[in-house]
């Protein structure tokens, strides 16, 4: 039996992130649309080599958070299209063999949502318990300490009806309230309805907030508790977010989507956006019976230190937390995080590159990373991120310029003078058309790396054996799978090392450092500083 039997499509995809304002853009108005995605099927497919893509949200929106403040669940903004040209794009990845994942943002709708705005109609409207309404506080104040993500109160106060209604994100985003039984069900059809679309599964966004304390309760102040590696803290973290989200009644949430997902032949997933770091709790997200999320998704590594024992540390908690029959992922850009190559600079964004397509888990990897896109520099007058109006060092727009497709001034991406957010001033050298021609490229390590995962069933779906007896600033392991055996080393150190390796044998396949590429090696493998290797 082959592994792509034994496995379901999601185990043994790499899915490449799609953001779609910011991918191509084919009529000329400098935002990027989904005919521009049919138009670079063959780059995903040919010449990168992916398995699924996942657009973020194309639908009807006001775009006050671009597109995650939905306004009809059922249609396509018409800046990217319609519905015909969804479905195109769905029938054109099929005939590629790409998987189609798409953004659901059932926590929250936007408040110009037909739902919303009967909601806030009346008190008495039968849609008001579809949101979260409480009074305020006798003072005036709002009804718990509940914080926004992106600044202030989580509480805004309706002057029509006296009533305040939460928002985590914008106050364009008011809550849906997944306590009622109307909502769910309602959620629920819009699902089937893009199910019935044939996509191919769904990432959830912010899928722990669907569950909050009953009780409402204030949360803790976080006191000397989480902290981001790679960006500021923001109000937000004032607080630890014990009652705002994942209350464990998101359990019950997740087995009713995942019963939806079995309707559906062929196997249909869903993957939910949180950010957890406590494994056991990650872990559980995919249920005691593995009857919830399929990949509770893991920016483990976007926190990781950039060290050997940094990486080893998330790698093992993420093996050790996985249940037995479930399947880990692995995330390291993504619209919301600076990127990648900014973050870890050139040797560790190659370094990435390689533990992405090599760790046992599926990949999702942001577009432009590729590239080794650097997080663009945006004037202040061109910023659009709501984020960088409340928190200016939070905003989210250098990670989200169009992707740089060639050396032109729009960088293959439009013709328009001025696309909605500017060119990364990096795109002369870094771009598709330059890097394809240059074999030590970003572009064409990962090129080579997802070659090689596709041509082996130990990359695939082999299993993971961390190698202990390594310098430390080594981390290495071993996929195998029957036969097969795969051996990856990274030097985190601008030193060269040696790291024994008995009774293993074989040949660098591919390498951080092309002229590695090639060399045999027997019971030790010398790395150049800053290499990582792959040996077959
Ligand atoms: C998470 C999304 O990834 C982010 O871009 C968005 O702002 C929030 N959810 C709110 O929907």
């Amino acid at each position: 039996m082959s592994d792509r039997e034994r496995h379901e499509w999601w185990q043994t995809a790499v899915v490449y992130q799609i953001y779609p304002r910011s991918f191509r853009d084919t009529t000329g108005n400098g935002v990027g649309d989904l005919r521009g995605v049919i138009e670079e099927m063959d780059y995903l497919s040919d010449t990168l080599g992916v398995d699924a893509f996942w657009l973020s949200p194309f639908y009807p929106s006001p775009m006050a958070d671009f597109g995650y403040d939905v306004s009809d669940y059922r249609d396509v903004h018409p800046l990217f299209g319609d519905l015909s040209t969804f479905d195109r794009l769905v029938a054109r990845a099929h005939e590629a063999g790409l998987k189609v994942i798409i953004d659901f943002v059932p926590n929250h709708t936007s408040d110009q949502h037909p739902w919303f705005i009967e909601s806030r109609s009346s008190r008495e409207d039968p849609r008001r318990d579809w949101y979260v309404w409480r009074d305020p506080k006798p003072d005036g104040s709002p009804p718990n300490n509940w914080l926004s993500v992106f600044g202030g109160s989580a509480w805004e106060l309706d002057d029509r009806t006296g009533q305040c209604y939460l928002h985590s994100f914008l106050k364009e985003q008011p809550e849906l309230d997944w306590r009622n039984p109307a909502v769910r069900a309602a959620l629920k059809e819009v699902m089937r309805f893009w199910l019935d679309r044939q996509v191919d599964g769904f990432r959830i966004d912010t899928v722990l907030f669907l569950m909050k304390d009953p009780a409402e309760r204030d949360n803790p102040p976080n006191v000397g508790g989480p902290r981001h590696l790679h960006k500021p803290l923001g109000a937000y973290d004032a607080q630890v977010h014990e009652h705002d989200q994942g209350h464990p009644d998101v359990h019950q949430v997740f087995r009713e989507v995942r019963a939806v997902l079995k309707e559906y032949e062929p196997p249909r997933m869903a993957s939910g956006e949180m950010h957890v770091f406590d494994w056991t709790e990650w872990g559980s997200y995919y249920g005691a019976d593995l009857d919830e999320l399929n990949m509770p998704t893991n920016f483990g590594l976007l926190e990781a230190p950039w060290t050997a024992m940094g990486v080893r540390r998330v790698v093992d908690g993420v093996e050790a937390a996985v249940p037995p029959g479930a399947w880990p992922n692995y995330v390291l850009g993504s619209h919301d995080d600076p990127r990648l190559a900014t973050r870890l600079g050139e040797h560790g964004s190659r370094q990435a590159a390689v533990l992405l397509l090599t760790l046992r888990g599926s990949p999702t990897l942001y577009y432009g990373d590729e590239l080794g896109m650097r997080e663009a520099e945006i004037p202040p007058e061109r910023r659009q991120d709501p984020w960088s109006l409340t928190e200016p060092e939070l905003g989210r727009d250098g990670c989200r310029t169009p992707m740089q497709w060639s050396p032109d001034p729009g960088a293959g991406f439009t013709l328009a003078d001025e696309p909605w957010l500017p060119v990364g001033g990096d795109h002369a050298a870094r771009n598709v058309r330059s890097q394809l021609r240059d074999p030590d490229s970003h572009l064409n390590l990962y090129r080579r790396l997802l070659a090689l995962r596709r041509g082996s069933a130990a990359l695939r779906t082999g299993s993971y054996q961390p190698l202990d007896d390594v310098p430390p600033d080594c981390f290495a392991f071993e996929r195998s799978r029957g036969a097969e055996r795969v051996l990856v080393a990274v030097n985190f150190s601008p030193e060269p090392l040696s790291v024994d390796v008995p009774g293993f044998a074989g040949r660098v396949a591919v390498s951080t450092h092309r002229k590695s590429e090639g060399c045999e090696l027997e019971g030790a493998l010398r790395l150049l500083p800053h290499e990582a290797v792959v040996v077959l």
